[in-house]
């Protein structure tokens, strides 16, 4: 029997204490809403933190998830499975990429990403040993990954971590080619859109600029799409919408539709660095989260799917655009798709507001600097969209 108070009095008894979870507990969900044990229901424009890309209770993935279960839940990369073959052949079709590696989270997908870059480094011999990354990413919470992540709050506690990193300011292109001459780099990394530290989109021409300087320079390009890929920004993977030709790219969230997963792609020389014994993860490719991926992939490439999540993304920048004519305190509107940020003056604390959301029935987080993220579920709807900018609103007109 769902007892609240007991569940809540064990939760701070026996889990460790590196969330601050609201007293929430979530019991299920239906396409873009999700429901606590309590019967509230909250429109969810967080998407698990964009991880949930089908939405809740969507019927073809829990088909394919009910039927994958029957068969088999996991073999070992001893042998072979057929979910994980066909998912790596539906990722890497009609990309320039030539094999995928699967794993289980987006700090282990950026693990292998740069791993693949760094074998391939030490064979070349370039005597570089730095790889750029930007200030305010995410790339995960493993060393690796945090390392390669330009925010000390998440990285002091755990200091020292690798040195192979260099930050620079992201969107500043004269900091960016002398960081690319350099003689110690060798790679760069970078999201698309930084979506932890509040939708930093950067402009198309910046992004212009970066791909043609790591081409002029003969760096390794990475791209991040653990949170902009997958549709996410209305272009299968974002790279493709922002003009770039990555060497590797990593992924994971919304891949298997609220299962684990993560996956590296890489393409030619990058694509064969990794040999037997070099890497690996046991869950890594397990067939059912491939099987659930492989359902998610073919539903976000099907007809008109990625045109609607435009549509729906730049429908919600217009209604947010609407808000911020009527709400002074509303800085900038930005994203692609549906990764969209809403940025509050400093007066306006967003982290605030989270709970006046919430008792509104409306899931919606604040990230990064002072911004509201909205990562819902792709399959979001118009009147949805509509629903949670009147909750804003409303919340909006008490401040
Ligand atoms: C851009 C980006 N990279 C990597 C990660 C790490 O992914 P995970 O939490 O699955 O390890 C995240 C998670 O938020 C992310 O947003």
């Amino acid at each position: 029997m769902y007892d609240k108070q007991k569940l809540l009095e064990y939760h701070g008894r026996y889990l460790m204490k590196n969330y601050s979870p609201y007293p929430i507990i979530i019991a299920g969900g239906q396409g873009a809403t999700l429901f606590d044990g309590d019967g509230n229901s909250y429109l969810d424009f967080l998407g698990g933190i964009a991880v949930n890309s089908l939405g809740y209770n969507n019927k073809e993935l829990i088909k394919a998830i009910n039927k994958q279960s029957k068969k088999i839940l996991s073999c070992s990369n001893y042998f072979l499975n057929e979910p994980a073959i066909l998912l790596a052949r539906e990722l890497i079709r009609g990309t320039h990429f030539d094999r995928a590696f699967f794993c289980n989270s987006g700090t282990e997908a950026a693990e292998a990403a740069l791993k693949i870059v760094k074998k391939y480094n030490n064979e070349k011999k370039t005597g570089a040993t730095k790889i750029i990354s930007f200030e305010n990413s995410f790339h995960g919470r493993t060393m690796g990954a945090l390392s390669a992540t330009g925010q000390d709050k998440y990285k002091t506690p755990f200091l020292p971590l690798l040195d192979d990193f260099v930050f620079i300011p992201f969107g500043d292109a004269d900091r960016l080619e002398s960081a690319l001459k350099s003689k110690e780099t060798y790679a760069l990394i970078t999201e698309c859109i930084q979506g932890e530290s509040g939708v930093i989109t950067p402009t198309r021409e910046y992004m212009s600029k970066l791909s043609a300087l790591v081409k002029k320079h003969k760096k390794l390009l990475i791209v991040d799409e653990v949170q902009t890929g997958v549709g996410r920004t209305g272009d299968f993977f974002a790279y493709s919408g922002f003009g770039l030709k990555p060497d590797v790219i990593f992924t994971a969230k919304g891949l298997a539709g609220g299962l684990p997963i993560g996956a590296a792609l890489a393409s030619g020389e990058l694509a064969e660095t990794l040999q037997a014994g070099d890497h690996g993860t046991t869950f890594g490719g397990n067939p059912m989260s491939a099987a659930a991926a492989l359902t998610v992939v073919k539903t976000i490439k099907g007809k008109g799917f990625l045109e609607d999540v435009t549509a729906k993304g730049d429908y919600l920048k217009r209604k947010l655009l609407e808000l911020k004519s009527k709400f002074s305190f509303i800085e900038d509107v930005r994203g692609r798709g549906l990764i969209v940020g809403l940025e509050l003056s400093k007066d306006v604390a967003a982290k605030d507001l989270n709970k006046k959301f919430l008792e509104n029935g409306l899931i919606l987080l604040a990230a990064g600097n002072n911004t509201l993220r909205f990562v819902p579920p792709l399959v979001v709807s118009v009147q949805e969209i509509d629903a949670a900018c009147g909750i804003i609103s409303r919340v909006f007109e008490k401040i």
